[in-house]
């Protein structure tokens, strides 16, 4: 990989590639992290493991058709191809024709489960003598310890995903580099522009704006429009007269949001984003509540139009970031860009 590659796709960073719930038992995944793919599969025990996706007898796509067997009591993936003479263990060991390899030759992509999350640094690939070499990327940044903050300042109990209730997850790659999606995640402006119609901003306001090193936070106010077409809007029942937004980011990765929607219940959002490739990147969300929906909320269908809204808002960001220019000469400035401006500079010193 070229330096340039390298500084694009902050290698060093941890990324999160979602909830360890959220993979299926013996269903073999494709993810792609940093211009490579990889096969990610959840074992009957539970364990997950994740390889180059690319067989090494002949090129089979290990995700596309791969399938769990059994080999002496062992979980392993076949190859899609010739799976019943190829098969591969999660250490990167490979089954051929009923002998097990003495070295490992599947690259393995390596993970760690943290509070029910999974995390990686990814793999280097370059090109070496026209074979690929690879090689585990050493962190530069630690896992992010999000247990420290608080929901709300005013909230004095710490976030731990573990108890609170998870009800609604959102993945989609976008056609946006990884600074992109970053300005759109630290963005207060865009609120009254790209979420017009559904979060129904007139104005908005930014405080208490701390940076340590790649850790942001900041308080974002969205004060609601009175219009009658923002009175008449179907939205509406979802927005605050005055919404406050708490913002804890973790560059370049994870992103946390909490909003108080009624008295004592809390709405979190857990975002984080990894760079696909140079030019494409994977956003995800997952979404929280310190509370359970009763039985007249279901009556009310709340759950769907809770998540229809946050799909629509996700929708938004998502043709927004499909169709940015990549470059451009930046001669104007907002006064809520700051969150934006500040999560560039950071970006933009990676080496
Ligand atoms: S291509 Fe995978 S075993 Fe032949
Ligand atoms: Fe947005």
């Amino acid at each position: 990989m070229k330096v340039e590659t390298k500084r694009q796709m902050y290698e060093g960073s941890p990324w999160c590639l979602g909830r360890v719930d959220s993979f299926e038992i013996n269903k073999p995944r494709l993810i792609t992290l940093l211009d490579h793919d990889y096969v990610i599969w959840k074992d009957q025990e539970g364990n997950l493991n994740a390889l180059d996706n690319i067989c090494p007898h002949a090129g089979g796509n290990l995700a596309k058709g791969g399938y769990v067997v059994d080999f002496k009591g062992k979980n392993c993936l076949a190859c899609p191809y010739h799976g019943n003479k190829v098969q591969f263990l999660g250490d990167g060991k490979v089954i051929i024709e009923g002998n097990i390899s003495s070295q490992n030759i599947q690259q393995v992509l390596p993970l760690q489960v943290i509070d029910g999350l999974v995390w990686t640094y990814g793999v280097h690939w370059q090109e070496q003598n026209g074979e690929l070499v690879s090689e585990p990327i050493e962190a530069k940044l630690p896992i992010p310890d999000y247990s420290k903050i608080s929901f709300l300042p005013e909230y004095h109990s710490h976030l731990h995903l573990k108890e609170i209730n998870h009800i609604y997850s959102f993945s989609e790659s976008v056609n946006a580099n990884i600074l992109q999606v970053t300005w759109n995640t630290h963005d207060g402006e865009h609120f009254a522009g790209t979420h017009y119609d559904s979060m129904l901003t007139k104005d908005l306001k930014i405080d208490n704006l701390t940076q340590d090193e790649n850790k942001l936070s900041w308080k974002l106010f969205l004060y609601k429009r009175k219009d009658k077409a923002a009175k008449r809007n179907k939205m509406s029942p979802f927005v605050n007269d005055v919404m406050i937004q708490c913002f804890n980011t973790f560059l370049p990765s994870l992103f946390i949001l909490t909003n108080e929607i009624a008295k004592g219940k809390l709405f979190v959002a857990v975002g984080y984003v990894y760079p696909e490739s140079p030019t494409k990147t994977k956003f995800c969300l997952d979404g929280y509540f310190n509370f359970e929906y009763t039985w007249w909320h279901k009556l009310l269908k709340f759950p769907q139009k809770g998540n229809n809204f946050r799909d629509h808002l996700l929708f938004e960001d998502m043709s927004i970031l499909n169709n940015l220019y990549p470059t451009f000469n930046q001669k104007i400035k907002l006064k809520n860009d700051t969150p934006a401006k500040l999560a560039m500079n950071y970006l933009k010193n990676w080496v």
